[in-house]
C-alpha cells in the first residue's frame, strides 16, 4: 500500500499513535463545526459603543499620538486594526490550506492522517469566507500583506518541508489564537466578532493540537545539517508575520501618516509587549525543539517576538 505513497514516519513512531490522534480529531471534527453562512447572524448591526478589539492591544496604545487623538478616533484605528489582524489571518489560510494539500497530496489517502488534512482544508476554507465576511460585515477594506510578501507566501508551500510546515502553520494559528481568546475571555467587544472568534477558537484547538504532535515528530526526523537552513526560514516568517499584522494603512483613518506612525508603533513598548505576550506560548514550544537559535534568532528579536 505504501509503495508509491510518501511515508515520512521514522520507526520510533509508529503509524498507529499517528493514526489514533488523526481519528480523534476527526470525530472531533464531525462532532462539532460550524458553517459561518448558517451560524453566524451576518444581518446583525454593529454594536454602537462596543469596540473592535481590545483598545490596550492597539498598536498605538500608551503613545503620545494615542493620548493626542480622540474616544472616536481610537475606536476606529482599533476596527482598521481588527481588520488588519484577520486579513492577515485569512491571507496564511491561504497558504496552510495549500500546505495541507501537498501533505494530502503526498500521502496515503486511505490513512486517518490525509482525512483530518482534508478536513482541516474543509474548516480552513470555512473560516477563510468567514473572516472575509466580518471585514466585509465592519465595513473596512480588506488590507492584504505587501506585494513582496504576497509573493513570497504564494512561495511558501513549495519551499516549506517537515518542520517549518508545522512551524509556520503554529506562527500562523497560535499568535491570533492568543489574542481572540482574550477577547473572548474579557467578552467587551462586538458581538458578532465574539462569534466568530468562539467559533475559530474551537476549530484551531484542533489544528494547534495536530501542528503541535506534526512539528515534534518533524522535528526528531529533520538531518542535524538540515536544521540551521531550518530555524533560518522559520525565524523569517515569525518576523514577517509580526510585522504584517498590522498594515500601516491603517493609520489614514485617524488622518495619520502611515510610515511615521508605524515606527512610533514599532517603538512601542505596549505594542511590543503585546507581540511577545501574544507569541509566548509558540516560543516556549518552539524553544523546547531547540528552533529558535543562531542563525535566526536576531528575526525572533527583531520582530519583538522574544527579548
Ligand atoms: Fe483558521
Ligand atoms: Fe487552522
Amino acid at each position: 500500500m505504501t509503495t508509491n505513497t510518501v511515508d515520512d514516519r521514522t520507526p520510533d513512531q509508529p503509524a498507529d499513535e499517528r493514526e489514533r490522534t488523526a481519528e480523534r480529531l476527526l470525530r472531533s471534527t464531525a462532532a462539532r463545526a460550524y458553517d459561518p453562512e448558517l451560524d453566524i447572524d451576518w444581518s446583525a448591526p454593529i454594536a454602537p459603543d462596543a469596540p473592535f478589539m481590545k483598545l490596550e492591544r492597539c498598536s498605538l496604545y500608551g503613545t503620545e499620538t494615542w493620548r493626542r487623538l480622540t474616544e472616536e478616533q481610537r475606536m476606529t484605528l482599533a476596527r482598521h486594526e481588527a481588520a488588519s489582524v484577520a486579513s492577515v489571518g485569512l491571507w496564511f489560510e491561504h497558504i496552510l490550506i495549500r500546505m495541507l494539500a501537498k501533505m494530502a497530496y503526498n500521502g496515503d489517502p486511505t490513512t486517518a492522517r490525509v482525512r483530518y488534512a482534508l478536513a482541516e482544508i474543509a474548516e480552513e476554507c470555512r473560516h477563510s469566507t468567514m473572516f472575509a465576511r466580518m471585514i466585509g460585515w465592519m465595513g473596512v477594506p480588506a488590507y492584504r500583506v505587501r506585494p513582496h510578501i504576497h509573493r513570497l507566501g504564494a512561495l511558501l508551500p513549495f519551499l516549506a518541508r517537515n518542520e517549518v510546515i508545522w512551524g509556520a502553520t503554529l506562527l500562523g494559528e497560535e499568535i491570533p489564537d492568543r489574542l481572540q481568546r482574550e477577547m473572548v475571555e474579557d467578552g467587551c467587544i462586538q458581538p458578532l466578532m465574539l462569534m466568530v472568534n468562539r467559533i475559530h477558537i474551537m476549530e484551531e484547538a484542533r489544528h494547534i493540537s495536530f501542528a503541535r504532535e506534526e512539528l515534534a515528530r518533524a522535528v526528531a526526523r529533520t538531518p542535524r545539517w538540515l536544521r540551521p537552513i531550518q530555524r533560518l526560514l522559520l525565524a523569517h516568517i515569525a518576523f514577517i508575520i509580526s510585522r504584517s499584522l498590522i498594515n500601516p494603512e491603517v493609520y489614514r483613518s485617524v488622518g495619520l501618516d502611515p510610515r511615521k506612525t508605524r515606527r512610533i508603533a514599532l517603538a512601542n513598548p505596549n505594542y511590543q509587549r503585546t507581540l511577545r505576550w501574544a507569541s509566548e506560548k509558540l516560543v516556549a514550544l518552539f524553544d523546547e525543539h531547540g528552533l529558535i537559535a543562531h542563525p535566526g534568532r536576531h528575526w525572533w528579536k527583531a520582530g519583538y517576538l522574544i527579548r
